[in-house]
């Protein structure tokens, strides 16, 4: 079995983390990565905050600190947040750390060892006024390729585009708003132009893209790619060997983040790092939001490709579009958003794992976030439906045997065909999950426990007669909610992990192989049932309705 890679996007350590972000990437990867540990796969979930760029430097500046201060404070409320919602990183690292400095320069001294790299005179934006150059986002302007305004100078978030030094029209200072003049400097740039053709053959050939996107960035290719402007006249960032007063570009060391930071996790765990991202026995998953295509499809692998060292071009890219709130975009600016400290005060953290699952395909399209919606899905299907079955199934329990699970003694056919029901969900989950169908497994899971529910209602043990019919269709049952359990794991990790504590059965059985197995022995007693969920009420739904109608 190979080893498995995954990780999501780094995010930067400059504000809360959105509803969004966690959609599009830290959700689907965790629920990926849980459900390859539940198969016992050796698989590793990476992450770190990005801290660098000129965004970082300019919050913290306006928040009167030093950007390390600053960028140590958000590592910390990410890292909590996502611990919040059981994200179960192997390691949530760093990219300001000694690990990332030595692994960027790495990838530097061999790119340009094998001739990948130059400089160049530029002319580069200075403010006159406050007397410094002014990389990336410390100007704004027109976008040349579609005209977006407000946009800042290494990227337009209107078209996709990266955009390349002295492109941007009508550039502006952020902070004096006064009109850059040029000025001469030496920068390092990736011969990214001469990586096209290899870049074109890859994403023909690796089938595990979504066509989607590699039709698009296909499409760049062929336009025509420039050479990668690399460094940046600043101090903040990792700094480029043997200059003064330069450091890489954000985006050239935050990518190298995913390697540095399993560099870190191998030397607390005495594994090899190279075990995952080099040779043909690992798998590597780069879980991303649309927004980061350019530099997940075309920067990174140019630079997997350009160091020649051994690695691995990305097997999976999973790339998932944007959330919308209530029909509009999510505006930190216009109030117009719902912080996950906000969502977890109301809420349990399983719900929104539920939620974003269940409106996320595996594609790019944009989805809407309604609390109506919400509560429909939580109410109809977490509640009516997954909770339902299982309280049912424990009071019955309780009631009818003693709290004790009966045995199995002479199933009838609706019982065995049950049984076989639990073992098919098992392998048509596991095949969707293998492809990151997520959404689709926990449809699925959905079916399964309403036919669970349907079983129950149609068996009736609370009039049944037959002590021996009684106890099969309760220990039958009971099988299916340890199922549901396991199943559930990788979308509800904390409500599993109630189910089984409240049967009283070892967490450590939880594990792929145990879906349809016997588990609890006849005669075993299980522990107090409570709700596993409890509805949204519409006085609820209103009130944060208002909430964000105010706030806006
Ligand atoms: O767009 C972002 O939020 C970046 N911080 C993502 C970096 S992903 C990676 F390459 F490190
Ligand atoms: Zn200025």
């Amino acid at each position: 079995m190979p080893k498995i890679l995954i990780t999501a996007a780094l995010p930067y350590a400059n504000g809360p983390l959105h509803l969004g972000h966690i959609r599009s990437t830290y959700l689907p990867a965790d629920t990926f990565a849980r459900y390859q540990r539940l198969r016992g796969r050796d698989a590793i979930y990476i992450c770190a905050s990005d801290e660098h760029g000129t965004p970082i430097v300019a919050a913290a500046e306006k928040a009167k600190t030093t950007p390390q201060e600053f960028v140590d404070a958000y590592h910390e409320k990410d890292k909590e947040e996502f611990e919040r919602l059981g994200f179960s990183f192997d390691i949530f690292h760093r990219t300001s750390s000694e690990e990332n400095k030595l692994m960027a320069q790495h990838f530097f001294n061999r790119l340009k060892q094998n001739g990948h790299i130059y400089t160049k005179e530029v002319e580069a934006p200075f403010c006159p006024n406050c007397k410094r150059f002014l990389p990336d986002r410390f100007v704004v302007g027109t976008c040349p390729h579609c005209g977006a305004q407000g946009i800042y100078s290494d990227y337009c978030e209107n078209c996709g585009k990266a955009l390349h030094i002295g492109e941007l029209k009508e550039p502006k200072c952020i902070t004096c708003k006064s009109t850059p003049s040029a000025k001469r400097s030496k920068h390092y740039f990736l011969r990214l132009s001469a990586f096209s053709e290899r870049l074109a053959d890859w994403l023909k050939v690796n089938k595990n893209l979504q066509p989607e996107v590699t039709n698009y960035v296909a499409n760049w290719v062929k336009q025509g790619l420039i050479d990668w402007d690399i460094s940046r006249d600043m101090n903040w960032g990792v700094p480029v060997p043997g200059e003064k007063g330069m450091v890489f570009y954000v985006w050239f060391d935050a990518p190298i983040g995913y390697v540095s930071s399993t560099v870190a996790w191998s030397k607390a765990k005495g594994a090899r790092w190279e075990d995952y991202w080099k040779g043909d026995s690992t798998k590597i998953y780069h879980f991303i939001g649309k927004d980061i295509i350019y530099h997940h499809y075309l920067f990174w692998p140019a630079m997997l490709m350009g160091i020649d060292d051994g690695f691995r071009l990305p097997d999976f890219i999973p790339t998932r579009g944007y959330l919308n709130l209530e029909g509009r975009k999510f505006s930190k600016s216009k109030n117009w958003f719902v912080s996950l400290g906000d969502f977890l005060a109301e809420f349990p953290p399983d719900y929104l794992r539920y939620y974003e699952t269940a409106i996320t395909g595996y594609d790019v399209q944009d989805a809407d976030f309604y609390w109506k919606d919400f509560q429909q899905k939580i109410n109809n299907e977490l509640v009516a439906n997954v909770g339902n079955f299982i309280h049912r199934t424990l009071i019955l329990l309780r009631k009818s045997c003693d709290g004790k699970i009966p045995e199995l003694k002479n199933p009838d056919e609706k019982d065995a065909e049950l049984l076989d029901s639990l073992v098919k969900a098992r392998d048509s989950v596991a095949g969707k999950m293998e492809k990151i169908e997520l959404r689709s497994a926990l449809e699925e899971i959905l079916a399964l426990s309403a036919e669970l529910n349907k079983y129950l209602s149609a068996k009736e043990p609370w009039k049944e007669k037959s002590r021996e019919k009684v106890g099969n269709c309760l220990c039958i049952s009971t099988r299916g909610v340890t199922t549901l359990a396991i199943l559930l794991e990788p979308f509800l990790p904390f409500t599993s992990r109630r189910i089984f504590d409240m049967l009283e059965v070892d967490r450590g059985l939880l594990r792929w192989e145990n879906i349809g197995v016997e588990l609890l022995k006849p005669g075993t007693a299980i522990g107090e049932a409570k709700p596993l969920f409890a509805k949204v009420s519409d006085e609820k739904v209103a009130e944060l309705e208002d909430k964000l109608k105010k706030q806006a």
